[in-house]
């Protein structure tokens, strides 16, 4: 099966950056997932779409021009869709907040969002690429389901989608799906039905992925305007994860972008992943097959983490923006 990691590891040999699509319902977890991948020479953002998600669109989409503005990412941005691709939609503001991202002052959107709608953007983006783009999915899969659906025949342009969503043993939504699946199952059957290469970040790894106060202190001691921002996410992250019970604050999406740029940190294995889109008790699960019964593997799952080798590229990557001067809140 290709994977993901030979491309970055091509590429890390040739210094050439690898063109990215950001794709994510922007969310504390999200945000500190883009400012990994800004912070990083191997990858080269093309662009950055919204999906409805952790809030309603419209939020989600402020929050990832607000992000932009304050990680200094000039791609296009475009708004994705309003809906899952059947379901009614479902938001996190019990997690986030009611703006989608709650917690310090960020700076307000610089330029223009982009008049293209996700899927335009994106296609626009495959089709003018000299090489195969990532596209990296830290919220529900809606655009990239309907990139697929829409134009099947820039996929040979996609190197590969590195998502965030699912859990091969458990949920957070309900006892068997994760939220980000259970937002829209029907996209997620599209995405790992494809035939591109899958790396999926569940909650098997994403929940071992865990920042405690210690982690958060030395980044906010690197005193920068992007780390004081990073470790005031990761503060209300922690604060309402405790309340929750666990022992500090599992980062999910980064560990999209951290298994492309540092995959001898994570324990990635392959498998046949299905998407339950029906069901009472297990819509939105993904289950995994290493049986053959399912079919061949489809995905490779990142199953575990190098926690402490994790944090410490959070702490590398908010020095990254040591001298970035930060627009005014
Ligand atoms: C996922 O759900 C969202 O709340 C987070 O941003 C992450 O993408 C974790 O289940
Ligand atoms: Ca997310």
């Amino acid at each position: 099966m290709f994977d993901l990691s030979t491309l970055f590891a091509a590429a890390r040999a040739s210094g050439r950056a690898v063109p990215v699509i950001l794709d994510g319902d922007p969310g504390h977890d999200d945000a500190i997932g883009w400012m990994l991948a800004k912070a990083s020479p191997l990858l080269d953002i093309r662009a950055v779409t919204s999906c409805a998600g952790n809030q309603t669109l419209e939020k989600t989409t402020y929050n990832a021009r607000r992000i932009c503005a304050l990680l200094g990412i000039d791609a296009p941005i475009a708004m994705g869709l309003h809906h899952p691709l059947l379901s009614d939609p479902i938001t996190a503001g019990n997690i986030h907040g009611q703006s989608g991202l709650d917690g310090p002052r960020l700076p307000e959107p610089v330029g223009e969002l982009s008049p293209l709608t996700a899927v335009e953007l994106m296609a626009k983006v495959l089709r003018e690429s000299a090489e195969p783009v990532v596209i990296v999915v830290t919220g529900p899969e809606t655009n990239v389901a309907a990139l697929l659906l829409a134009h099947p025949e820039l996929k040979p342009k996609i190197a590969g989608i590195s998502v965030m969503g699912g859990g091969i043993a458990y949920g957070n939504w309900t006892a068997a799906a994760e939220f980000n699946i259970l937002v829209d199952p029907e996209a997620a059957e599209i995405v790992f039905s494809s035939g591109l290469p899958v790396q999926m970040c569940g909650l098997d790894v994403t929940e071992r992925a865990l920042i405690f106060p210690e982690d958060f202190e030395r980044i906010r001691a690197v005193d920068n305007g992007v780390a004081r921002v990073v470790a005031e996410w990761l503060d209300f992250f922690y604060r309402f994860h405790r309340t929750l019970g666990y022992a500090g604050a599992p980062v999910h999406d980064p560990c999209a972008i951290a298994s492309l740029l540092h995959p001898e940190l994570f324990t990635i294995r392959e498998m046949h992943v299905a998407i339950e889109t029906r069901g009472e008790y297990c819509r939105g699960t993904t289950v995994g097959d290493t049986s053959g019964r399912l079919g061949p593997a489809n995905a490779r799952c990142v199953m575990d983490v190098d926690r402490d080798g994790f944090a410490a590229l959070l702490l590398d990557a908010v020095k990254a923006y040591n001298g970035w001067e930060v627009p005014q809140a």
